[in-house]
């Protein structure tokens, strides 16, 4: 198996299950679906959507072609025949272990399972499985195709390449694998929130504070630093200079006060959960469930990609898979010399439209035209060479000029194709004609001509295109060569 397996099978798809599915399938994996649950694939349908609309936004990187969703009748037929497993099933364990007894019976013993299990011991589960040593816990976070953790736990029959080959398939769908080297209850993540849930529920049963003051008390505070610093690193600056040692010393005797109640648990009296509940609706303040999950998947891609521009935290992950994405983009591969010169106009970009993209007259907001054509000069790019390997070594194009024609309208849905011509180059500059068509029709709806300078980016000034893409520009604009120009080619505005 590559990294990035090709068909990977699936045992529940709940909250949890149906988020893998979607970051697999949104990562070009096919998946095969086992939920016994009839209503499972309406649900799967509205979590893919919502995923769909999560990752337009979380980056201008073209996804890989999105994976075939199949549901399968049976746990075996959903584990034979695919590369990895991941078991997401109601955390009850018997019902895991049947479950992964019937589906590794099935697959090939050289298949790497995991269990989303936010707490059960790994070697709890492999109690009844066929081939113990390929099991791992794989615990994921809720949005699990926008949080990039998953924890990854062998218990005591795992092999360790079953750690090392999972961390390797999580990393290929953009996640952060952590492997927790001890096998405990809880992991890490769930240790630390159950302790935060434990003091939250205490604050709620004794009145202190409504679910949603408790709520603020995270979210205006040290919900905004978590997800930079952790504990660990914020102790350590809220130790001044002094750092970690300073702060112990300041605050450490305050934990022997009896301000918490460390591990006792509320008795979860139906009071106790009515006032939670009623108290929750009210927080929810008529917001239904989808309207919840698109403001938090919003926000969520918002902090990502803001420490994505910091290079902190998760924001790492994402571009790494970013980078990955870009190594992998069609026309990223073949970064020799073009063994064959293409004899037309290339094809190489193609997109369906997103319903954001309509404004008030009902079809697509002439921005986005930038956007399409945009992409489409990328993925010209990607053909020639301008890989991520290039990139890294500071060579890459600039547009500096573009003339858009408007010649038809798109709607949401519609699937379209960049056909795209190099009309000219010389040393420091490409100049690229794309025709935005629909799939199936020639007839073009927007033209794009650009002129690009060839850059070093470190030094931020114009260079000579460099070895290896210089060869490819050159075969392709010589084969262009020979292509009729296009009529609107040069076209300047005037009456
Ligand atoms: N919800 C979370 O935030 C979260 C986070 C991390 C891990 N987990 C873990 O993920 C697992 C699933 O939790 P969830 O929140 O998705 O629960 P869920 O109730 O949303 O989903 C469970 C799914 O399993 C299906 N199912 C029932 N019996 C099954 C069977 N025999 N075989 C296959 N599928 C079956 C159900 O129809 C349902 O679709 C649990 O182990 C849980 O501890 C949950």
């Amino acid at each position: 198996m590559s990294e990035r397996p090709v068909t990977v099978g699936l045992l529940g798809g709940g909250v949890i299950g149906g988020g893998w599915a979607a970051r697999f399938l949104l990562n070009g994996v096919d998946v095969r679906l086992y939920d016994p649950d009839p209503d499972a694939p309406r649900r799967l349908d509205r979590m893919l959507s919502g995923a769909r609309r999560a990752y337009r936004k979380l980056t201008i990187l073209p996804l890989p072609p999105e994976g075939v969703l199949t549901f399968a009748p049976s746990p075996a037929e959903a584990a034979a025949g695919a590369e990895f497993v991941q078991e997401s099933a109601p955390e009850r364990v018997e019902l895991k272990q049947e479950l992964l007894a019937a589906a590794s019976a099935a697959a090939d013993p050289g298949v790497v399972f995991c269990s989303s299990t936010s707490g059960l011991r790994p070697s709890l589960l492999q109690a009844r499985m066929a081939h113990p040593d390929r099991l791992a816990v794989g615990h994921p976070f809720n949005p699990v195709y926008l949080l990039p953790l998953v924890e990854l736990c062998g218990g005591e029959r795992t092999a360790p390449d079953t750690v090392s080959r999972a961390a390797a398939v999580y990393r290929a769908i953009g996640m952060h694998p952590l492997v927790v080297r001890n096998e405990i209850d809880g992991f890490l993540a769930d240790r630390l929130l159950e302790a935060l849930w434990r003091e939250a529920l205490w604050l709620v049963r004794d009145d202190v504070a409504t679910v949603d003051e408790v709520d603020d008390a995270i979210r205006y505070g040290a919900g905004l630093r978590w997800a930079i610093m952790g504990t660990f690193l914020t102790y350590r600056m809220a130790g001044g200079e002094g750092g970690m040692e300073h702060f112990m010393e300041q605050f450490g005797p305050a934990l022997a006060l009896p301000w918490t109640k460390l591990a006792e648990v509320p008795e979860l009296t139906p009071e106790l959960v009515e006032k939670l509940a009623r108290q929750s609706d009210a927080q929810a303040a008529g917001r239904s469930v989808p309207e919840l999950e698109r403001e938090r998947d919003d926000c969520l891609v918002a902090v990502l990609q803001a420490l994505r521009s910091r290079g902190a935290g998760a924001g790492e992950t994402l571009a790494t898979w970013e980078r990955r994405l870009l190594a992998t983009a069609p026309g990223a591969d073949g970064a020799g010399p073009i063994d064959v010169a293409p004899t037309g106009p290339l094809r190489l970009f193609s997109r369906e439209i997103p319903a954001d993209w309509i404004d008030y007259n009902g079809h697509v907001t002439e921005a986005r035209y930038l956007d399409l054509l945009g992409d489409a000069t990328d993925a010209l790019l990607r053909y020639l060479g301008v890989d991520a390997g290039y990139l890294e070594a500071g060579g890459s194009y600039y547009t500096v000029e573009t003339h858009i024609s408007h010649l038809g309208q798109l709607y949401a849905g519609d699937r379209v194709e960049a056909i795209t011509q190099v009309l000219g180059w010389d040393d420091r500059r490409l100049h690229v004609y794309h025709v935005i068509v629909r799939q199936g029709d020639e007839e073009p709806v927007a033209t794009g001509e650009h002129m690009l300078i060839h850059v070093d980016a470190a030094e931020g000034r114009a260079s000579a295109v460099r070895d290896g893409v210089r060869s490819r520009v050159a075969a392709v604009a010589d084969a262009h060569a020979t292509l009729p120009r296009p009529v609107r080619a040069g076209r300047r505005i005037a009456l």
